[in-house]
């Protein structure tokens, strides 16, 4: 009889390791590693025996493309990329209580209209998903819900005559096989259970959401497998103590990815937000020092967030340095440049950064907003009310342009800003400034230096003098 071997692999980052240790080599998790079944030797080559000729086909083909499935929950349907595509699997990742649950209930209770729509939890009972659509007031949506955890169980239910054409799998990490002894949760649980749904899914075309937890380090937990294997990931994210919720796709293979959509938590559930730049601006209280405006881009989107940071003497020997919303790797740099080339003396302080409204913000643009909000704090002098400011800094402390200036610039308008802060040369080559902001008082620079310039006391300042007067 063959010896069961067994594999101690990480549940971080899926490597499989011979021996325990505390610390998983691959990845430099700790104490990560758990036993699980040694996953099948690799096939020793590939023998005598010879293959198949396979076909090649032209780019081109007459195949009509299925119809995407609307939920109608506009958000949602612009995060996946314009409605669910049949055979498809889509991973929904995000924090315990942010409202993965919430969202799926409601968006398969919005398809349920013209689908068959099946809710398979093996987190809540019957009892506590049916409480939920009360409070929803989805009660009556024919969607047909069950609970369960047997992934054999579940494929024997759904690759049925009619079968569900929409199925949602809440979570993952409770699914087991049981041709396997490791617990649910494992990586080897979570990759075959989700390799056998996805399966079923494709062959009858019915379009399967994973939810999935995400560990403390934000990735969705089991190895980074599971997002290779789906098609559509998208991350729930937003902060317990706000009420918005951002739904982002980070991976689409039917759409563009880097789509944000936008909800906010109310006592019925998850509302779609419609405008999400006044949202994020609702309590930004026009001139306080540290305080800037950033006008930025998320996914096909302009939003306009407000960008707070506090610069505060310290008695510690390392200042502390603290930031949400952003990364702090690039403050650090982006104080760097301030000291070294701007000669703004940070070092002896402790600084705070904070995107208001849980926004979370990878965009360079943000660059120069960021710096604002640092240098105004810096002087205790205002960003003039009304002005929005983006552009990226590079390690010289120059200001590069950035895309989609125009719909930036839009945006900023139909809010009432009237002026704006921008990288230079954002003028067309030999023609004329292109047609946006034709109400608005552009301020362009293109070097730090231009933006302390408009931070410093008195009217010196040639950029400073014209900012006001247009102010
Ligand atoms: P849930 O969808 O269960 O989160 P997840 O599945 O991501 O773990 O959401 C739970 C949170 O949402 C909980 O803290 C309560 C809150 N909530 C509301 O505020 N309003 C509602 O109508 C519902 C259903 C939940
Ligand atoms: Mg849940």
């Amino acid at each position: 009889m063959a010896r069961k071997t067994t594999a101690f692999v990480c549940q971080e980052c899926g490597a499989a390791h011979p021996k325990w240790a505390g610390r998983c080599d691959a990845c430099g998790g700790w104490n990560c590693l758990v036993e699980e079944q040694a996953p099948e030797s690799a096939p020793k080559g590939l023998g005598a025996k010879k293959g198949r000729k396979i076909d090649f086909v032209g780019l081109k083909g007459n195949e009509k493309q299925a119809p995407r499935r609307q939920s109608g929950i506009a958000e949602f349907d612009r995060v996946i990329g314009g409605g669910l595509v049949p055979g498809s699997a889509t991973l929904v990742g995000g924090d315990p209580g942010i409202g993965k649950s919430t969202v799926l209930m409601q968006v398969t209770a919005a398809l349920s209209g013209g689908l068959r729509c099946a809710y398979i939890s093996g987190e809540e009972a019957i009892d506590q998903l049916r409480l939920r659509a009360q409070r929803l007031g989805l009660a009556d949506a024919p969607v047909a819900l069950a609970s369960a955890t047997s992934v054999r169980d579940i494929v024997a239910t759904i690759d049925d005559g009619d079968g569900p054409d929409v199925v949602v799998i809440d979570s993952i990490q409770c699914m087991y096989v049981d041709t396997l002894d490791s617990a649910p949760g494992t990586v080897a649980q979570v990759r075959t259970s989700a390799q056998e749904l996805i399966r079923v899914a494709k062959r009858r075309g019915m379009a399967l959401i994973l939810v999935g937890h995400v560990t403390k380090e934000g990735m969705i937990a089991g190895p980074r497998v599971l997002e290779h294997m789906v098609d559509t990931v998208l991350y729930f994210e937003g902060d317990q103590s706000h009420q918005f919720r951002i739904l982002r796709a980070v991976k689409n293979r039917f759409g563009p990815a880097a789509e944000i959509g936008v909800f906010e938590m109310t006592e019925a559930g998850l509302q779609e937000v419609a405008n999400p730049s006044a949202l994020f601006l609702a309590d930004h209280h026009g001139e306080v020092s540290g305080a800037s405006v950033f006008a930025g881009i998320e996914g096909s989107r302009p939003v306009l967030v407000e960008i707070q940071s506090l610069i505060a003497p310290s008695a510690l020997a390392t200042p502390r340095r603290a930031v949400v919303g952003w990364d702090s790797g690039r403050l650090a740099m982006l104080m760097a440049v301030l000291e070294t080339r701007c000669g703004l003396a940070l070092g002896n302080s402790e600084v705070y950064l904070n995107v208001a409204g849980g926004l979370k913000i990878a965009e360079p643009a943000a660059d120069l907003a960021v710096a604002a909000a640092l240098v105004s704090s810096v002087k205790g002098v205002p960003v003039p009310a009304e002005t929005v400011v983006f552009g990226e800094v590079g390690l010289s402390g120059e200001v590069r342009a950035v895309s989609q200036i125009e719909a930036r610039l839009k945006e900023a308008e139909k809010l009432g800003f009237t002026r704006a802060i921008v990288p230079k040369a954002t003028t067309k080559k030999g023609g004329s400034r292109p047609s946006f902001g034709a109400k608005m008082n552009v301020t362009e620079i293109d070097h730090l230096d231009g933006l302390l310039a408009l931070f410093s006391g008195g009217d010196a300042s040639p950029a400073q003098a014209e900012w006001k007067r247009h102010g």
